[in-house]
């Protein structure tokens, strides 16, 4: 919905496209993940379901309160302990230690940590997880595109207070924002762009807010459309027709949005009032800049472009009959399903030379669609490595491989298309790998099991260590949550049944499932270590690519 007729078009600010990164960059395919892979197959799941509805609220019936909300109220809160002069606080996720202050009022910010630490990984932290949780919640949402960057990095101790709060006055509020780096129409600007959703909830400020009877709690809304951003909140203001409790709350003390809003003549709300799109753009810009303020030592990463073609846990699996299997997905950017086109993988081995044998066909099916709302609604479609009745492609293991790209063709006449990043092509190690001879022992109830994990590692390689690595989410007792990286050793294995060759070298370790249950996404990768390199598997899910199959 959108309110006022005039048009201002010509302000709508684009972007320029950046550049995308070049895959493999365990830090970027990770974030784009988080950012890309919403909806559908492959979904990472922990954020767009909780916002869809956008008036989806798990934390209570209270009416009119919502997740979207809470998600953006607290990244604002979080970053706005930050001080230009001294570059301290901003969006670290130190709110983790601040909820028990009078300027953190509410349950909100509980409720949305605890539901955001679910997608923390050694790549990105609750920090991270905050700003992507309120990116995605404006998308999402009905608001404009917000560019997002990683690598925030997560406080450890609460930072100086200084949230704004209602009751302050207007000299406070400039002030404020002026400390956390915004002018005072960037203030109008930014609090009339978060209270384009939710309200503000009785239990939490009673003075504001009075109670009605029969219920046990009720939020009051900043505007009529509370679950989705428009400029309604300041439309119904200019017109006179809102019932925001910061403008028209019987105790004109805490009327800090009526302070605000009109502190300006009204010009920067009559200006949102006119124009839904300079509303929009404005805010796109002024979001990110929420989103992207952290303290002066953090380094953010560039914005997160989707790849238009991205590869996804591309696994090799040494047989230990002369051959290696290549399993893997791969992911294309705003495609939709065509019976017209053929795709295929194409290689280049260990040498670096590729060979009219070197290709496959990737395969798709109907359940191997997606779709992302970051900035757009896209169609996303996955094909696997290898025809449909097998999923892997067969490579030789004297050969190896050195780096793959895709050649498609789309059927209509328009010639044969390759993805190859720009030449670079995509690169794979064949140093370090699974063996297929990695089994499972089961207990009999099926409750627990025990794998037992291969690997091979190639003979011209000299480990000094060749181990797996998996995140551990962890809570402090002080309430905040971060993951470290648990290690375990693998060791040489001989014998028959692990097929060593002259090529490969077989390594094992024990793996109990028991400790993967804890963290999220539950997978591990391969490392060795050797000489001064370190060489990595992509991460995988090892009891699922496991599928039950027992040890002998
Ligand atoms: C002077 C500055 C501000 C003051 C005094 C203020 C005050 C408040 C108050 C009293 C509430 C009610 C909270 C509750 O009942 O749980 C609230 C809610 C909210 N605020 Fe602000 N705010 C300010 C700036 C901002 C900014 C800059 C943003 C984001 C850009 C923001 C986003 C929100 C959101 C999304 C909610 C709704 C939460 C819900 O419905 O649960 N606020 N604000
Ligand atoms: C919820 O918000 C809408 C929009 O402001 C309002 O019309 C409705 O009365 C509210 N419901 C309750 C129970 O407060
Ligand atoms: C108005 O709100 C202020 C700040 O919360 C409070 O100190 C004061 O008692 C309130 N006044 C009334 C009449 O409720
Ligand atoms: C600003 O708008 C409000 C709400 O419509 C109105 O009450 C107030 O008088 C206006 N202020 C100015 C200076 O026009
Ligand atoms: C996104 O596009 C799909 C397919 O065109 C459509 O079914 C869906 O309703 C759209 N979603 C939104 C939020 O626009
Ligand atoms: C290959 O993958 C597709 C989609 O994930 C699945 O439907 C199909 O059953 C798989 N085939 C085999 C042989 O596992
Ligand atoms: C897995 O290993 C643990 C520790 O070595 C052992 O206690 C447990 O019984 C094993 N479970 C199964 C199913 O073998
Ligand atoms: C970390 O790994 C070690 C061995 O590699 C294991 O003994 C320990 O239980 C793991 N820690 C947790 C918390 O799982």
């Amino acid at each position: 919905m959108s309110f006022g007729s005039k048009k201002l078009s010509g302000l709508l600010l684009i972007a320029a496209s950046a550049s995308a990164y070049t895959w493999p960059d365990p830090q970027l395919d990770e974030l784009e993940s988080l950012v890309y892979d919403q909806h559908g197959f492959n979904s990472r799941g922990i954020l767009a379901g909780a916002l869809d509805p956008c008036s989806r609220f798990n934390f209570g019936s209270t009416v009119n309160r919502s997740n979207v909300a809470d998600w953006i109220r607290t990244a604002y809160h979080d970053m706005a302990t930050h001080n230009v002069e001294d570059g301290t606080g901003g969006l670290d996720a130190s709110i983790q230690f601040e909820q028990d202050r009078a300027e953190n009022a509410g349950d909100g910010f509980f409720n949305s940590i605890r539901h955001l630490s679910l997608g923390i990984t050694r790549y990105a932290g609750v920090a991270d997880l905050i700003a992507l949780g309120a990116k995605t919640a404006i998308e999402q949402c009905g608001g404009p595109k917000v560019p997002f960057r990683g690598g925030r990095v997560d406080a450890t101790v609460p930072n100086n207070p200084g949230v704004p709060e209602p009751q302050q006055g207007l000299d406070s509020h400039i002030a404020a924002f002026a400390r956390q780096g915004f002018t005072q129409t960037e203030m109008i600007t930014l609090v009339a762009c978060g209270h384009s959703f939710g309200g503000v909830q009785h239990s939490a400020f009673p003075d504001t807010v009075p109670l009605p009877d029969g219920v046990d709690d009720v939020s009051q809304t900043f505007d009529s459309t509370p679950f989705n951003f428009d400029n309604a909140i300041a439309f119904e203001y200019v017109h006179g027709t809102t019932n925001n409790p910061l403008i028209v709350g019987h105790n004109d003390t805490t009327n800090s949005d009526k302070r605000i809003f009109g502190s300006d003549g009204n010009a920067t709300m009559a200006s949102f009032a006119a124009s839904p799109d300079l509303f929009k753009s404005t805010c796109g810009t002024l979001f990110a800049r929420m989103l992207d303020t952290v303290p002066k030592d953090v380094q953010l990463t560039e914005v997160i472009e989707p790849l238009p073609v991205k590869p996804q846990t591309m696994l090799l699996t040494y047989m230990g009959d002369g051959t290696l299997k290549l399993s893997g997905q791969v992911r294309f950017w705003d495609t939709a399903e065509s019976t017209s086109r053929s795709a295929k993988i194409v290689w280049a081995d260990r040498a670096g030379k590729t060979d009219t044998s070197y290709t496959d066909v990737l395969s798709t099916n109907a359940d191997m669609v997606a779709s992302a709302l970051n900035g757009g609604n896209f169609s996303v479609l996955w094909y696997n490595v290898g025809p449909i009745d097998k999923n892997f492609s067969v490579l030789e293991e004297t050969a190896g491989i050195s780096k793959f790209w895709f050649e498609i063709d789309e059927g209509d006449g328009s010639g044969v298309r390759t993805e190859d990043q720009n030449g670079v092509g995509f690169v794979l190690q064949d140093s370090v790998m699974l063996a297929d001879s990695s089994c499972e022992i089961t207990s009999s109830s099926g409750s627990s099991s025990n794998a037992t994990i291969d690997i091979a590692v190639r003979a011209d390689i000299q480990p000094s260590r060749v181990y797996i690595e998996y995140d551990l989410f962890n809570t402090a007792p002080s309430g905040g949550s971060y993951t470290t990286v648990n290690t375990t050793d693998a060791q040489p294995a001989s014998g028959p049944s692990k097929r060593a060759s002259s090529a490969y070298n077989i390594w094992t370790l024990q793996l109990s499932d028991s400790i993967l249950t804890l963290s999220l996404p539950r997978t591990i990768n391969i490392a060795v270590d050797a000489g001064d390199r370190k060489i990595t598997t992509a991460s995988f899910a090892p009891f699922s690519l496991l599928a039950g199959k027992q040890c002998k």
